[in-house]
């Protein structure tokens, strides 16, 4: 990442525009990872997703190489979704000996799939894009709680009931997360990964 794809002001990570000028000025074989790559949270999955055929929604996959890796790993019912159109269209490409990997433009916040037809959805970093408007981290502004729910509210609905989990890999702490993914009949759980600077995994069971 170079500096002049940081936006001017932190609030543009939540605005479609932001992502589709950012990935268009990058190259057109550029990946990146936010916070982890596969290799470094591979044993989680291992152990969280130990089917390699379940049905799996990828949130906002970006340009990151986790989907890729996931399939070469054999976890080939992969479906990925990212609101920018740009970075969906050269994923596809990237992908195209991926056959099996469908590269959809939507909106987290309006899937267009069926009730409970995945196993598990995957978040690596797009909810965090949705906080980045502007306001106090510890009282976000509605249009920030509005996001957030609404996108956990379409994952739960895609997801299967009793046996469903979403994962969602992020920098935030627990109090400014668990808001999000506090909900009835779930069950939550957090791990923290890393030494010195923290991630969390959270889980958040059907
Ligand atoms: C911080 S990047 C994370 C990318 C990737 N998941 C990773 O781990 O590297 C956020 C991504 O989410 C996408 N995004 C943000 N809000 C979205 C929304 N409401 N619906 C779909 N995609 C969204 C952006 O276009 C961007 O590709």
């Amino acid at each position: 990442m170079t500096a002049n794809m940081l936006p001017a002001k932190n609030e543009e990570y939540a605005t479609r525009e932001y992502w589709d000028r950012r990935y268009a000025r990058e190259a057109e074989d550029a990946t990146f990872d936010w916070f982890k790559r596969y290799e470094d949270v591979a044993h989680l999955l291992h152990q969280v997703l130990p089917d390699r055929t379940a049905r799996i929604l990828m949130l906002g996959c970006g340009n990151s190489t986790l989907s890729e890796d996931m399939y070469d790993d054999g976890y080939k019912n992969i479906v990925n979704v990212d609101y920018s159109p740009v970075v969906i269209e050269r994923m596809r490409a990237r992908n195209h000996d991926r056959p099996e990997m469908p590269w959809l433009v939507m909106d987290i916040r309006n899937l267009e799939l069926e009730d409970e037809s995945f196993d598990v959805a995957i978040d690596k970093g797009t909810m965090d894009a949705m906080m980045t408007t502007k306001g106090d981290v510890w009282d976000p502004p509605q249009q920030v709680i509005d996001d957030c729910t609404r996108e956990v509210d379409e994952v739960l609905r895609v997801l299967r009931k009793g046996n469903g989990a979403f994962l969602y890999l992020t920098f935030g702490q627990p109090h400014f997360r668990r808001r999000y993914l506090t909900r009835p009949d779930t069950t939550l759980e957090i791990q923290q990964i890393g030494d010195a600077f923290h991630y969390y995994l959270y889980i958040l069971r059907t």
